[in-house]
């Protein structure tokens, strides 16, 4: 099953200059509980974004074109989406979390969505890929708690592909 995992602001906006717009540590915990033990799999730039490296407990694949890119021990390297099945079990939840091109990627077969909508206008030079979400059905809703450090009003939503 494939997942998508990601933030984005009220104009779809998910990153500028290589990372995120926004600093929002409850959004960061959304991620890491949503994704911890699950094979997360992104493209060559949101991989190298990250500032500490791999994230733990989760299997990274990185996607680029690029064969020869260098990836440190333990992450996976593909180039396409065929090669995904060959690096996962077929039971497992596979989070796609970006950027862009992967997302486009994957967006023909993805099942359920995991998505923290931030009500606030961002400058950004990525947005999401436009999705249909007829065909999806809110499976939950959560308000997000605003306080000093999260200071931007923001929604987790879950949604499932209709079949
Ligand atoms: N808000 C969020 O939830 C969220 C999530 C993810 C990322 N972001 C942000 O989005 C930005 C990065 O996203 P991005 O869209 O610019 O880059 P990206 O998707 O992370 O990486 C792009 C790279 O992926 C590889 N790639 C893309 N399409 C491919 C294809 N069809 N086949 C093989 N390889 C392919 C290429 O690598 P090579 O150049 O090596 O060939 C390409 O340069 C950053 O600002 C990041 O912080 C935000």
């Amino acid at each position: 099953m494939i997942s998508f995992v990601w933030a984005e602001d009220k104009n779809h906006v998910i990153g500028v200059d290589g990372h995120l717009p926004w600093k929002l540590p409850n959004d960061m915990k959304r991620f890491k509980d949503v994704t911890t033990n699950h094979p997360i799999v992104m493209g060559r730039k949101t991989f190298e974004s990250f500032p500490n490296g791999p994230l733990p407990k989760r299997l990274n694949i990185v996607i680029s074109r690029n064969p020869n890119y260098q990836v440190p021990e333990g992450v996976v390297l593909i180039s396409n989406r065929e090669q995904l099945k060959d690096v996962v079990k077929p039971d497992d939840e596979v989070m796609v979390i970006g950027g862009a091109g992967i997302f486009r990627m994957f967006e023909d077969i993805v099942d359920r969505l995991y998505l923290t909508r931030i009500n606030h206008e961002f400058v950004g030079d990525t947005k999401m890929v436009d999705l249909d979400y007829r065909q999806f059905k809110l499976i939950e809703k959560k308000e997000g708690i605003m306080d000093k450090e999260n200071v931007y009003p923001y929604t987790f939503e879950t949604y499932q592909k209709i079949n």
